[in-house]
């Protein structure tokens, strides 16, 4: 724990964290955090990430009031796989961030996460792995570095242990997968390929923090489109395809994976980054180098999501420094149909709800009574 508060720097006081009325007021009958209850529960997120002590189920549950949104007649669903068979039908468009909500297991005691559009659990491997060398997290500018590097369970034992929880939930479970090669893909969408309790696979060709694959192929259009392919044709799941903005043809790469079977499109993951301790010369990350989330990249996902969406006939997902319901109505503007929270639920775990609400306030607020109104709107 020490060392974790000692390569956050706590000191720095991040304004990000708490720069803004709509970040620190009471607003919608949603007592925000204090700063200090920012810092502590940063650092308690954190811990729980990097140690896996997790005593959440312990804590008092966020109460989530609906006030100011109650009674609107607004239609929030999104159907993220419409060429789908089964589709995928979520009843609102917010959804949580691959490796930053856990299996959604360790959120249900701190908020309803019934009420999300659907939880992505954090990467998944065919076996079990032990994730990079510590520090593993490093606050920066406006954002977080984190190089994680897939720590996680094992797609047996997440189909053995997480599986038959999420298959007594409301909320859908897409299952982020990550692998070195093509043939790790396969197998772990095979593996996932009806189980009870998996609405979906998210494929992670975008992870910058492993040695070998998985960025690899989120980076060339011909090798993005080839594990697409090959995902596609072995699994009957509804397939999502997350993609990394540490390529220069996203365009092209978005191209691609959707002819190759895409049912849509996530962006971005990480943007490559790295922080230095000057004392120590020595990178300030076990691994030297890890992935930028967070406000700061805000700027960069939407940009992107601006012009993938420009270029795809899929659903398009965004995913990026979302830290408040206009960052995600921006994304929704620019023409994505639903967005992933990350980074600001170590902040506030009840950020994705609170941005949802924000949604359906702003919709009323506008006349609008579906997504429809909404989604791409800056395009036109
Ligand atoms: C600690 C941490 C772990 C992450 N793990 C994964 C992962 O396992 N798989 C994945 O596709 N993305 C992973 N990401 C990337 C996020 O899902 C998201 O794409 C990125 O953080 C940008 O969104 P944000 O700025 O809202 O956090 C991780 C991000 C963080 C901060």
């Amino acid at each position: 724990m020490l060392s974790v508060a000692k390569h956050l720097k706590l000191s720095m006081r991040p304004s990000w964290l708490h720069g803004d009325k709509e970040r620190t007021t009471k607003t919608n009958g949603i007592q925000r955090f204090s700063i200090f209850d920012i810092r502590i529960l940063i650092l308690f997120r954190i811990s729980v990430l990097v140690f896996r002590a997790s005593p959440v189920a312990t804590l008092v549950p966020i109460p989530y009031n609906h006030t100011e949104a109650k009674g609107v007649a607004t239609d929030l669903s999104v159907q993220l796989a419409p060429k789908h068979p089964k589709g995928l039908l979520l009843a609102n468009p917010v959804l949580t961030a691959s490796g930053t909500f856990g299996y959604g297991t360790e959120y249900s005691a701190l908020v309803d996460i019934q009420r999300l559009g659907a939880i992505v659990c954090k990467g998944t491997t065919l076996k079990p792995r032990e994730g990079n060398l510590q520090p593993r997290l490093a606050e920066t500018a406006c954002g977080v570095l984190n190089s994680i590097g897939l720590q996680n369970i094992g797609v047996h034992a997440l189909i053995k242990e997480k599986a038959p929880i999420w298959a007594t939930w409301q909320v859908p479970v897409i299952v982020n997968i990550a692998g070195e090669t093509v043939d790790d893909y396969v197998q772990l969408a095979k593996a996932l390929d009806g189980v009870a309790g998996v609405s979906g696979v998210e494929v992670n060709i975008s992870c910058p923090n492993i040695g070998a694959g998985c960025i690899e192929f989120g980076a060339e259009p011909a090798l993005a489109a080839e594990v697409t392919a090959a995902v596609r044709s072995a699994t009957t799941l509804p397939l999502m395809v997350k993609l990394t903005p540490n390529t220069g043809q996203i365009t092209r790469v978005a191209q691609a994976v959707a002819d190759a079977g895409a049912d849509a499109i996530s962006l971005i993951n990480t943007l490559k980054g790295m922080a230095i301790d000057i004392a120590k010369r020595k990178s300030l990350l076990g691994n030297r180098t890890g992935g930028l989330s967070g406000p700061a990249i805000k700027p960069v996902a939407l940009a992107m999501v601006y012009e993938v969406a420009g270029v795809v006939k899929v659903p398009v997902v965004g995913c990026g420094g979302i830290m408040t319901a206009t960052d995600a109505i921006e994304f929704l503007m620019a023409g994505a149909s639903a967005v992933q929270v990350g980074t600001a639920t170590f902040a506030n775990p009840s950020a994705p709800l609170d941005i949802l609400e924000g949604i359906e306030v702003f919709m009323k607020k506008e006349g609008m009574k579906s997504l429809k109104g909404l989604v791409g709107i800056t395009r036109k």
